[in-house]
């Protein structure tokens, strides 16, 4: 058996590829569905800046068509193509056009989530639920499946899932949003260790509460609400997130596989209460 330091083990260790600090998907295909707004908007185009050619993939073509022309007003290399994360005909042939356009694919974010409002979960219905659970899991096993098989074509390559601190812990009201998220979670783990051998590495990001159209609709006081939640005491922003998934899907995190990546403000380290007790002793005043 090799251990480190001996032929054998160094000739399985492969050096990452050369690339610049500032550009460092340079030269490099990725795929992002869920591209049409929030998260995966703002990281279709942070994946642009980094030098990659981008695949944006979502229901909404119209959307999706505007993000990629942003793209390319600044110089970047985007394609729109309209797709459905829970279909399998879809998902395939979402990554046929990749190749077709591009030739290879080295990175893929598979971003996308639909499903029910939030409700106690004797209220959530059936199909619904189904809804969460086929876009979430369905949608992330049907996305690695076939990335997976285009990126073993191009000697390796890297995959980002999006799942949340709700698919960490439990929230009130999300029961298809955390059973989804969760398997999320669990997915990532097995794709990373059925290809961790062969150049591909799959990793997933849980973020806490990011600051997207969602929560700007809710107001501010939700936003208040949120920010008070948070260690730091802020809400996060999408291109926080985009940054921390560009960095897993570059050569910076060459030995990082099957991580859940926390982007949260501190949040899941632990509880920070506003003010601590002293045994046998008052609250002291605020
Ligand atoms: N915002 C937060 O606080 C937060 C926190 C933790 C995790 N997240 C996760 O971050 C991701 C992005 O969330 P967001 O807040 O930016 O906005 P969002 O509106 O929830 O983004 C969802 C994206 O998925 C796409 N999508 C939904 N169903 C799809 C389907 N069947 N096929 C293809 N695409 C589909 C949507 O586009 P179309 O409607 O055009 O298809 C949209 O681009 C989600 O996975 C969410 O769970 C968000």
């Amino acid at each position: 058996m090799s251990t480190p330091g001996t032929p054998g083990y160094a000739a399985q260790t492969a050096p990452p590829p050369a690339a610049g600090l500032d550009r460092p998907m340079q030269g490099r295909v990725a795929l992002v569905a869920g591209a049409s707004k929030g998260i995966g908007a703002a990281t279709a185009e942070a994946f642009a800046d980094a030098g990659a050619a981008v695949v944006l993939a979502a229901r909404d073509a119209a959307a999706l068509e505007s993000v990629a022309q942003k793209i390319r007003a600044r110089g970047g290399r985007a394609t729109a193509i309209r797709a459905d994360v829970s279909d399998a005909d879809s998902v395939r042939s979402l990554v046929e056009s990749a190749l077709d356009t591009y030739g290879r694919l080295d990175a893929a974010f598979n971003n996308a989530t639909d499903g029910p409002m939030p409700a106690p979960l004797a209220e959530i219905d059936p199909a619904e639920f189904d809804r969460g659970i086929a876009t979430n899991v369905r949608g992330t096993f049907l996305g690695m499946k076939y990335q997976i098989s285009a990126m073993l074509q191009s000697g390796g390559g890297t995959i980002v899932n999006m799942a949340s601190r709700a698919g960490v812990i439990g929230v009130a009201g999300l029961a298809a949003y955390v059973a989804g998220k969760a398997g999320i979670i669990g997915l990532t783990k097995v794709a990373a260790l059925d290809y961790a051998d062969q150049g591909i590495r799959v990793n997933v990001v849980a973020p806490g509460t990011i600051l997207t159209h969602h929560l700007e609709a809710a107001g501010p006081e939700a936003q208040r609400q949120a920010a008070l939640a948070s260690p730091m005491h802020r809400i996060g922003s999408p291109s926080e997130v985009a940054q921390a998934v560009i960095w897993l899907s570059s050569p910076a995190s060459a030995y990082i596989s099957g991580a859940v990546i926390p982007i949260d403000g501190g949040q899941s380290a632990g509880l920070k209460p506003p003010r601590m007790y002293r045994q046998g002793q008052p609250l002291p005043p605020a």
